[in-house]
């Protein structure tokens, strides 16, 4: 049995929601990473992923700048991280710097993988498209990388921000 609701409180049932990190490097070559709750796998064959961003983020004017991205997938053990990057803007942080965040060069694009993830997505620009406040940028994967150690992922578990892993039952 379903019963009427108003948006907010429907789309409260979404959690726990996956968490990714996108990094993109500004016009001075900072690679900048934000966290990003509005995501998820645009195509199949080929690869590609999608991340929603409003027009204000300084990563949206990176993007653009440098028409590619990483895609990171943060590890559960990574949720400071993931608060701090999501919490501060590149248009005066380094977030790298002031977290010590480990990264290393990607392999085919300028971009940078942060070395403790569970995964990352080296993605060139496909297309974006507008939509209401939000800008989908989709990107084609051109390389990947796994963690080496089996990490669990981290997720938005519920509303205000409370981060988590998942328990797998
Ligand atoms: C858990 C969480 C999820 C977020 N999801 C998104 C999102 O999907 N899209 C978005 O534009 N901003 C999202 N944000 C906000 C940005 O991460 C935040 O505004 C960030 O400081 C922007 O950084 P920038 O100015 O360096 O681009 C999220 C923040 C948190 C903490």
């Amino acid at each position: 049995m379903q019963k009427k609701a108003d948006y907010a409180e429907a789309i409260k049932t979404k959690y726990p929601e996956q968490l990714v990190i996108a990094v993109a490097k500004d016009k001075n070559g900072k690679a900048n990473p934000i966290t990003i709750g509005w995501s998820m796998i645009a195509s199949g064959e080929p690869a590609m992923l999608a991340i929603a961003l409003t027009p204000k983020r300084y990563t949206t004017a990176a993007i653009r700048h440098s028409k590619c991205f990483t895609v990171a997938y943060p590890s559960e053990d990574m949720a400071e991280l993931a608060l701090f990057f999501g919490t501060h803007s590149g248009r005066d942080t380094d977030k790298f710097a002031e977290t010590g965040c480990k990264t290393s060069p990607a392999d085919k694009i300028d971009s940078v993988i942060i070395d403790d993830a569970v995964a990352n997505f080296e993605c060139t620009l496909e297309s974006e498209h507008t939509a209401g406040d939000h800008i989908i940028f989709v990107g084609k994967v051109v390389a990947c990388h796994v963690n080496t150690k089996p990490k669990g992922r981290l997720y938005s578990v519920a509303t205000n921000r409370v981060l988590g892993g998942v328990i797998k039952k």
